[in-house]
């Protein structure tokens, strides 16, 4: 049995977690799923988010699908994801961002640069400190190159021309992509978040650093459709964790009107990761298939509701 714990979280996330699990459930038999409560939910009925339990019961999984939590505007909350990201060591942010002629996957370092959580305020400033390692930058350039290797070439995102901190950090990357024999260029990554609008065929894998990879993914993510679309891994050398890009949306939540796409997608990358790449695309062909039907949720122009999306995906599935 492969043991996968399921986190709907808060919001929409207790609407399309529920399809991607049964689209995962019907091509994996073997796939035997147990719920982990965690978010704002929680919090507000039992006063804490997460707890130290909550995390052994994650690190006791093969794998994780989690939806989105909602983050309060609550001083005393602490974000779910960022503790769980962090307890788990998940330095690998990756998001594939696809469509008409691209195929991108941004590998964005999840745990140090300018997010190190090292800040301070003084009399009349702040600060934040912007903290590259060697350790830090080898191992997410690692996780890249073995991508990159597996696809065509690799982009290093950068603003070493500013930056000290990333002169470290792209020396550590070309030695990776020279050591692993990926063929790579260096880009500055204002000019790329603009290049990757209006080239995007140019890129297959970029690797980047944390804020420079939140900005550069959400920005990617125009080209993709939206945030419905959008899935996402966590993956660091123990845990692997699988979301949509998206959060707990609650302007629509309740509706059975959420996309259920990015959450099913994100169950795509989870098949990958056990390297079931037979099932991975045959769960993306019935999406696709069920989108050429015109079948579609009300965020791309359809009237198909979150469950019934999901009913159509599972009919290609059994007709497959
Ligand atoms: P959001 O991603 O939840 O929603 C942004 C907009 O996109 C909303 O109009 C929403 O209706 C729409 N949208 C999002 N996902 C959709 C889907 N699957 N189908 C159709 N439309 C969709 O971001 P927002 O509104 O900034 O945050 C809402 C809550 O989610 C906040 O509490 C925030 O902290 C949390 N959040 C959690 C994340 C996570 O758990 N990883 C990530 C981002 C936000
Ligand atoms: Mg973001």
């Amino acid at each position: 049995m492969v043991r996968i714990a399921v986190v709907e979280g808060d919001g929409i996330g207790h609407e399309v977690i529920p399809v991607a699990r049964s689209v995962l459930g019907a091509v994996r038999p073997d796939f035997e799923f147990f719920d982990v409560e965690v978010g704002y939910g929680r919090w507000e009925r039992t006063g804490s988010a997460c707890d130290s339990g909550t995390i052994a019961d994650l690190r006791s999984a093969d794998a994780i699908l989690f939806g989105a939590v909602t983050t309060p505007p609550d001083p005393g909350y602490r974000s779910v994801v960022l503790q769980i990201r962090h307890d788990l060591d998940l330095y690998a942010n990756i998001r594939p961002v696809r469509g008409e002629g691209f195929n991108i996957v941004i590998v964005r370092e999840n745990t140090e640069g300018l997010y190190s959580g090292i800040e301070w305020r003084e009399s009349d400033r702040a600060c934040t400190l912007r903290v590259i390692s060697e350790k830090g930058s080898r191992r997410i350039a690692r996780c890249a190159c073995t991508l990159a290797r597996q696809r065509r070439h690799l982009t290093i995102g950068n603003k070493a021309n500013v930056l000290k901190s990333d002169v470290l950090f792209v020396d550590i990357c070309r030695q990776e992509a020279e050591r692993a024999g990926v063929p790579y260029e260096t880009r500055y990554i204002d000019a790329l978040c603009l290049d990757i609008l209006m080239h995007p065929d140019r890129y297959d894998v970029i690797v980047t650093t944390n804020i420079f990879g939140d900005i550069l993914s959400d920005t990617a993510g125009y080209l993709a459709g939206g945030l419905g679309m959008l899935p996402s891994a966590n993956i660091g050398d123990r845990y692997a964790f699988f979301e949509p890009v998206h959060g707990s949306a609650p302007d629509i939540a309740g509706q059975n009107i959420a996309n259920p796409i990015a959450a099913i997608r994100s169950g795509v990358m989870l098949l990958r990761h056990f390297d079931d790449t037979g099932n991975a695309a045959a769960v993306e062909e019935a999406v696709g298939k069920t989108l050429a039907k015109g079948i579609r949720t009300p965020d791309l122009g359809g009237t198909t509701g979150t469950r019934e999306f999901g009913e159509a995906v599972l009919r290609e599935l059994s007709h497959g």
